[in-house]
C-alpha cells in the first residue's frame, strides 16, 4: 500500500536542481540554446527569490548549467535519431522533471513514453502536469519504482504497457551517482534483456581524480551539497569500470561517450565562453 507520502507526493531536490538549471540556459546564456526547457520550471513552480540560490549562481555554477543541457541535448538527438529509425518505445529511468512529453509532441505522440522514478516525487509530478493543464496523455506512462528495492522492475514497465519483444531506447541521465553499484549492475542486467534494435545511454560521475582539475573544487561544493540534502553523491566509476560492468551485465559491445565530446559536439562555436564542466560520461550500448 503506497504511504501518505508517496500518495501526495513530494519533489526530489536533485530533479528540480537540473530542470531548473535547464530554464537558466535559457534565462541568463545568450543564443544559440543548446537545449530549450522551461516546461520543468514551469513544473518546479520554485519560489520567488529561486534565481538567487547559490547553486544557480550564472556565473559560478556556468559549468554544471552546461554539462545538464549538453546531456540533455545529446539525449534528445538520440531519441529523436531512433524514433527516425522506427523505434517506438522510450523508457526514461529516474525521469525527475524530465519534459520531452510534453515539449515534442510531435515524437512523443508517435511513441510510448514510460517516465520510471520513485514513487513519491513521481506522484507529485503527476499532480503537477494535471495542476498545469498538460495531464497525463495515454502515450505517456508513469512506472513507479524504486531501484534500491531489489525487485524486477521490468516486470512492472510490461504490466504498465512495454513491449519487451520489440526495441525501445531507454537513457537514465544522473541517476547511477545515487545508487549503490549494485542496484545499477541490477538495472543493466534487466535491461541486457531488451529486444535487438533497442539502445541504452546512462550518464555517470567520474571519480575526483579523472575530473579537470579546474572542474574539481565546483565539484566538491557540488558533493558537499548533494550530502546536505540527504541525496549524496555515492556511486563514481571509471569508464573502464562502467564499460566492464556492462559487459558483466550482458551487452556486447557498450562504448563510452565523454562529457568532453559532447563540449565539442555542442559548444565549440560558442562566442560567450560557456562551456560544460567535466565529471559527468555516459555508457551508450546497443543492443
Ligand atoms: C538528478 S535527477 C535526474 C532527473 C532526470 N533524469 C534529468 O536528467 O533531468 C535524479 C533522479 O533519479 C531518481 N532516483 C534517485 N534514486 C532513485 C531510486 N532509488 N529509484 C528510482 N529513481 C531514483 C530521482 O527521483 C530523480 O528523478
Amino acid at each position: 500500500m503506497a504511504t501518505a507520502d508517496e500518495q501526495a507526493g513530494t519533489p526530489d531536490s536533485t530533479a528540480v536542481r537540473v530542470a531548473l538549471w535547464r530554464a537558466m540556459h535559457v534565462l541568463v546564456d545568450p543564443p544559440p540554446h543548446v537545449f530549450v526547457d522551461e516546461i520543468g520550471l514551469q513544473l518546479a513552480a520554485p519560489d520567488e527569490g529561486w534565481r538567487d540560490r547559490p547553486d544557480m549562481d550564472p556565473t559560478g555554477t556556468s559549468g554544471f548549467r552546461a554539462a545538464i543541457v549538453a546531456r540533455a541535448r545529446f539525449i534528445e538527438d538520440l531519441v529523436a535519431e531512433q524514433a527516425g529509425r522506427g523505434v517506438v518505445q522510450y523508457v526514461v529511468l529516474g525521469a525527475g522533471l524530465d519534459t520531452f512529453a510534453q515539449r515534442r509532441t510531435e515524437i512523443a505522440a508517435r511513441m510510448r513514453v514510460f517516465e520510471v522514478d520513485q514513487p513519491s516525487p513521481q506522484a507529485w509530478k503527476r499532480q503537477r502536469l494535471t495542476d498545469v493543464g498538460f495531464g497525463v496523455p495515454e502515450w505517456l506512462r508513469m512506472v513507479p519504482v524504486d531501484f534500491e528495492a531489489n525487485e524486477s522492475w521490468s516486470e512492472r514497465l510490461v504490466a504498465a504497457g512495454f513491449d519487451p519483444g520489440r526495441p525501445a531506447v531507454v537513457v537514465s541521465t544522473g541517476v547511477t551517482m545515487y545508487l549503490t553499484k549494485g542496484a545499477t549492475a541490477a538495472t543493466l542486467r534487466q535491461l541486457a534483456g531488451l529486444a535487438p534494435g533497442s539502445t541504452l545511454a546512462m550518464t555517470f560521475l567520474l571519480p575526483t581524480d579523472l575530473v579537470d582539475v579546474a572542474d574539481r573544487a565546483g565539484l566538491q561544493v557540488s558533493e558537499n551539497g548533494a550530502r546536505a540534502s540527504g541525496t549524496p553523491f555515492v556511486s563514481f566509476y571509471t569508464p573502464q569500470e562502467m564499460l566492464a560492468l556492462a559487459r558483466d551485465s550482458g551487452f556486447d559491445s557498450p562504448r563510452h561517450v565523454s562529457g568532453a565530446s559532447l563540449a565539442e559536439r555542442y559548444f565549440a562555436d560558442r562566442t560567450d565562453g560557456l562551456r560544460p564542466s567535466s565529471g559527468e560520461d555516459l555508457l551508450v550500448a546497443t543492443i
